[in-house]
């Protein structure tokens, strides 16, 4: 049975997509900071999951994450999807706080790479994947989005060189597109977000074919995909 670490599992993307692999036979390790979501889901869920609440940025936590993973079997897929904005509502650079500017590089970037490098023994040894969820404000200069835009570009760019370190594993740094979430509503209160898809609509379907699609690594967009354009 394939494993999957998933974190920021208790709402949004990480759990529709906890719970889309689930439902395909995956084992899972789940993180999120709050118990109560993270016990719910693991509870809805059928099959082997761990819940395990911590903060991705505390290195112990992410040791046990990899630890449990090991138990279930091994890493094939590990999930870095847990983020958080740096300031909410965004706000313009001259007025983000340099601490919301270190948190959401700590948790959106440094964090993500410290559970890569936990991880990577048994992701070698399954030959597995790595799944960096990334944003489009990685590459598009949208006002207030600088501080969490910035984290994302260098997950990205950490992303591409450990994909070129590490070819017999997959690294993918995906931009989900917009969705119907807490983050987008803390991001933007004002915006009038019920257009959006919420992410089991669009993304989830479309990063479940780009798991199974075993594409090269790289970076992708969700919005306009189709199954087949995951491989090249
Ligand atoms: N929503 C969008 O429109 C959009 C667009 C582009 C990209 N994205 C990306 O998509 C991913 C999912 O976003 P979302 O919209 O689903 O966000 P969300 O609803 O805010 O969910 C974020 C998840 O991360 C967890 N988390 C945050 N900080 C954490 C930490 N330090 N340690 C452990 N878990 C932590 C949260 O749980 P706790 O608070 O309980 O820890 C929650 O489960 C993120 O990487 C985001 O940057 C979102």
């Amino acid at each position: 049975m394939a494993v999957a670490v998933v974190t920021g599992a208790s709402r949004g993307l990480g759990r529709a997509l906890a719970r889309a692999l689930a439902a395909e036979g995956w084992s899972l390790v789940l993180d999120a900071r709050g118990a109560e979501a993270l016990g719910a889901l693991a509870a809805e869920l059928e099959g082997p999951v761990v819940a395990l609440p911590g903060d991705v940025a505390d290195p112990a936590h992410r040791a046990e994450l990899v630890s449990a993973a090991q138990g279930l079997g091994g890493i094939d897929l590990l999930v870095n999807n847990a983020s958080v904005l740096g300031a909410e509502p965004l706000v313009p650079l001259a007025e983000q706080s340099l601490t919301g500017f270190a948190e959401a590089l700590t948790v959106n970037t440094v964090a993500p790479l410290g559970l890569v490098q936990e991880a990577l023994p048994l992701l070698r040894e399954s030959g597995g994947a790595v799944l960096n969820i990334s944003s489009d404000a990685a590459v598009e200069a949208y006002e207030t989005w600088g501080g969490y835009g910035a984290s994302k570009a260098a997950l990205d760019h950490w992303s591409a060189v450990l994909a070129q370190e590490e070819p017999a594993l997959r690294v993918w740094s995906v931009d989900p597109g917009d969705m119907r979430t807490a983050m987008y509503a803390a991001a933007v209160p004002d915006d009038d977000d019920s257009g959006r898809p919420l992410p089991e609509e669009g993304a989830v379907p479309a990063l479940l074919e780009l798991i199974g699609s075993g594409a090269a690594s790289g970076r992708y967009s969700v919005s306009g995909r189709t199954a087949k354009e995951w491989t090249r």
